[in-house]
């Protein structure tokens, strides 16, 4: 049985390797994010066969950042796609763009506050100011809902704090750098199981190479749903 809290990573080279993948996970996974790393590889006819043929929901991790009015053009082609989930960097002129751009459709803007990948070396290394990581997070997500987003991407780490903001009601948080206990952790930094990372607040969490770079992908998928936590309300 599919649980649409888990979104898979379809981080595979190309469109065809996407489809045969989503065919073998076939029901055990209802929802795909699309990344950059696809885009190339027939990216958006991926996300289009999924979409009308196979009935998933669609995230597009495209983590735009560019001038407002740019933004603002590529999401109002986007959005003509049918997708569900669209990243932008969590600058608060481009979720207000990216919002503009998505007026009328339902299409979900999220805000990536600092890649999962990242920890406060590498922080220094890109000139961002002194600080704990996760104060930046929070900051980052506030600025985000303030300006509009539907939601925003953190660590695991950061989702229990991101529930409690004041302006988090009715926002969602999706978090990649989720790890089964034991899993490769490859380049990911801040990271938690799945259970860890839905009781403290996640309403998605996006799951990669443990999936995909599986034996049985099948089964590592209906493993990680099976370590949920049930359900509230
Ligand atoms: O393979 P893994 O589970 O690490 O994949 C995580 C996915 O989430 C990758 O596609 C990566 O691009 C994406 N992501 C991330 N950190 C963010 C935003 C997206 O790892 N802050």
């Amino acid at each position: 049985m599919s649980d649409d809290r888990l979104i898979v990573a379809l981080d595979v080279p190309n469109a065809l390797e996407g489809l045969k993948l989503a065919d073998a996970l076939g029901d055990s996974v209802s929802f795909y994010k699309i990344g950059l790393g696809m885009l190339t590889g027939g990216g958006l006819a991926l996300a289009q066969e999924l979409k009308d043929e196979r009935g998933k929901r669609i995230f597009l991790d495209m983590k735009l950042f560019d001038i407002g009015a740019t933004v603002e053009a590529a999401v109002r082609g986007l959005a003509q796609f049918d997708i569900d989930f669209l990243t932008v960097h969590g600058d608060p002129h481009v979720v207000a763009a990216a919002k503009e751009g998505a007026a009328g459709k339902d299409l979900k803007i999220l805000a990536v506050t600092i890649l999962t990948s990242l920890d406060r070396s590498d922080l220094d290394a890109a000139l961002l100011k002194e600080g704990d990581t996760s104060a930046i997070v929070l900051e980052r997500a506030g600025r985000a809902f303030e300006a509009g987003a539907d939601g925003v991407i953190a660590s695991p780490q950061e989702a229990k704090l991101i529930r409690d903001l004041p302006g988090a009601d009715g926002k969602l948080i999706v978090t990649p750098g989720v790890r089964p206990e034991g899993a490769a952790l490859g380049d990911q930094k801040r990271v938690a199981t799945p259970a860890r990372a839905i009781s403290d607040g996640a309403d998605h969490i996006v799951v990669g190479r443990p999936i995909w770079q599986a034996a049985d992908p099948r089964q590592a998928a209906q493993a990680v749903i099976e370590e949920l936590p049930a359900r509230q309300g």
